[in-house]
């Protein structure tokens, strides 16, 4: 299959899909759920290279494993674990079993918990020891960190709670930054780890814990813990009244969807909350019944498959034309590139095909005036992917979601059509130019165009609308995982550094000596420690 698919891009590489479009085309290939709309007719992929790409999911028997995920099967093989997080929003389906036992009672007693919390919280009847509670800061790191806080930047027209703040970093700057904006008496910390181990998020919280106990009696009292260990959170001291557990089938990373979202719940009240668990659930629904040819977040992977697997794109950009879902791009990199940036496939053996793409983007218009000037002219093609809402949530302000939108579309149009030399002649000589000077000129404003783009649009950036475009990129990463034959649901990649770092801190400190580091690692450490303090 990927010889047929490879063939066919030899093929139909070089043609212009600008000429693809006949009257059904921008009908044919695209999709809608709800209101949710996704376009992918400014790609060359034609009916043959979709219908090779289908076989695809057949050959990788995508639709056994999705019910494998959705029936609670071990399908995190190198782990041994369920892949649950779609039990999360779960909201009003039947029961999920795992090792024959219903997980649905429990799932919805810790959302009723964490509900009951976050209401107590935001009217003020759970108070810090100076009075009711203005500052929320959340301790994490990766996906203990990236999905609350892009959900929360996101969603930030519907904060109606205490002040949120992220600290993620063992960087001493990310913490003091947040902590001399905040009050210890009147601050919540929120320590979110699903293992209660890693070290970044550890030393922050006991970071925390010594500010606050400078300025109250009893600091745990305005803590909290969500993780799946009970013992190390009580190690840590927090009472079990105040810990938001989760089981081991929820990963890091599909984790914003349970307790690892009490942030956000806190921000935006429980009923946004599980507006944005609806909207992770319809596009469940959507994604387990709907024809290959109609089910977004199998067309999307399949897009992305043909860029990065078929065309040999290393990369592809997400482009929001949003500016809330400023976070989305760092959360999209761990979601996609932790999932599916592996070299073995299930099995242990090499990937006969490259791994996930390069994931990376901004926020346009900002995007624009930094970096599209590589997308539309360099050498190397990145597929873009755009995102925009028909509507802001600033009314008398209208016109500039105009103007957003305006230039999103007008992006995805010239990288598809371009500027050929001829238009480029044109313009020059009605410049004044002519002979070497008007060529030489007008090469420089070329666009070569023929360059893919999608375009993901919705009504607006609501709770429901960003549950929907996190479902649909946790299938789409899913769908992927499953064509390169991956587990995209472990992370031994990280392990490495972890490792060595723990290694090097004695060192660092003085403590223990470097002898047996590689010459580069020796002078960095004589460097930075004769400069340090
Ligand atoms: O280092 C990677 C990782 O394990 C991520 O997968 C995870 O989201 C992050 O660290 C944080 O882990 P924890 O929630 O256990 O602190």
């Amino acid at each position: 299959m990927w010889d047929d698919l490879r063939a066919h891009h030899a093929r139909t590489g070089r043609r212009r899909f600008e000429t693809l479009f006949d009257d059904r085309r921008a009908k044919d290939y695209s999709v809608r759920v709800g209101d949710m709309f996704f376009d992918y007719s400014k790609t060359n992929i034609d009916a043959e290279a979709r219908a090779l790409l289908i076989d695809l999911l057949e050959q990788a028997k995508v639709a056994e494993r999705r019910e494998a995920m959705f029936s609670g099967e071990a399908i995190n093989e190198t782990e041994g674990r369920a892949v649950l997080h779609t039990a999360l929003r779960n909201l009003d389906g039947g029961p999920i079993k795992v090792g024959g036992q219903d997980v649905m009672p429990e799932v919805r007693t810790t959302l009723k918990r964490m509900e009951t919390f976050a209401e107590k919280v935001r009217s003020g009847a759970f108070k810090g020891q100076g009075g009711a509670i203005t500052d929320v800061i959340n301790i994490g790191i990766g996906g203990s960190d990236l999905g609350p806080a892009m959900a929360v930047r996101a969603l930030s027209p519907y904060h109606d709670g205490p002040r949120g703040h992220f600290v993620s970093n063992v960087d001493p700057g990310d913490i003091a930054d947040v902590l001399r904006r905040c009050d210890p008496a009147t601050t919540l910390v929120i320590v979110a780890s699903k293992t209660f181990t890693t070290i970044e998020t550890m030393t922050n919280a006991h970071t925390a814990r010594a500010w606050m106990s400078e300025a109250v009696q009893d600091p745990a009292a305005q803590f909290v813990a969500l993780s799946t260990s009970k013992s190390r959170t009580e190690a840590f001291g927090i009472p079990a009244e105040r810990v938001f557990g989760f089981a081991d089938w929820v990963g890091g990373r599909y984790s914003v969807w349970g307790p690892i979202g009490l942030s956000l719940m806190i921000a935006i009240g429980p009923d946004a909350f599980r507006a944005f668990l609806r909207g992770g659930q319809e596009m469940d629904r959507h994604f387990r019944a709907a024809d290959w040819h109609e089910n977004m977040p199998a067309l999307l992977a399949l897009v992305g498959i043909w860029h990065a697997q078929v065309c040999s794109y290393a990369t592809r950009a997400v482009l929001p034309y949003d500016n809330r879902l400023g976070r989305l791009p760092a959360y999209l990199q761990q979601l996609e590139m932790e999932s599916n940036g592996k070299r073995v496939s299930m099995d242990g053996a090499d990937l006969t095909v490259q791994s996930g793409p390069i994931v990376w983007g901004e926020p346009g218009t900002n995007g624009q005036h930094a970096f599209y000037q590589l997308i539309h002219q360099g050498t190397r093609i990145v597929p873009c992917e755009f995102m925009i809402a028909a509507r802001g949530h600033e009314d008398e302000l209208h016109h500039q979601q105009q103007l957003l939108i305006a230039n999103c579309l007008a992006q995805s149009e010239a990288l598809m059509k371009g500027r050929s030399l001829e238009v480029a002649r044109a313009m020059m000589e009605k410049a004044g130019l002519e002979g070497d000077e008007l060529e030489r000129q007008a090469r420089h404003r070329v666009f070569e165009g023929n360059r893919p783009s999608t375009t993901l649009a919705y009504p607006r950036l609501d709770p429901f609308s960003l549950g929907q475009i996190i479902a649909l990129y946790e299938h789409r990463v899913f769908v992927e995982g499953v064509i390169l034959g991956i587990n995209s649901f472990d992370q031994w990649g990280v392990e490495l550094g972890k490792e060595l770092a723990t290694a090097l801190q004695p060192i660092i400190e003085g403590k223990k000596p470097g002898t047996g580091k590689d010459g580069s690692t020796a002078g960095l450490i004589d460097y930075l420690q004769r400069h340090g303090a």
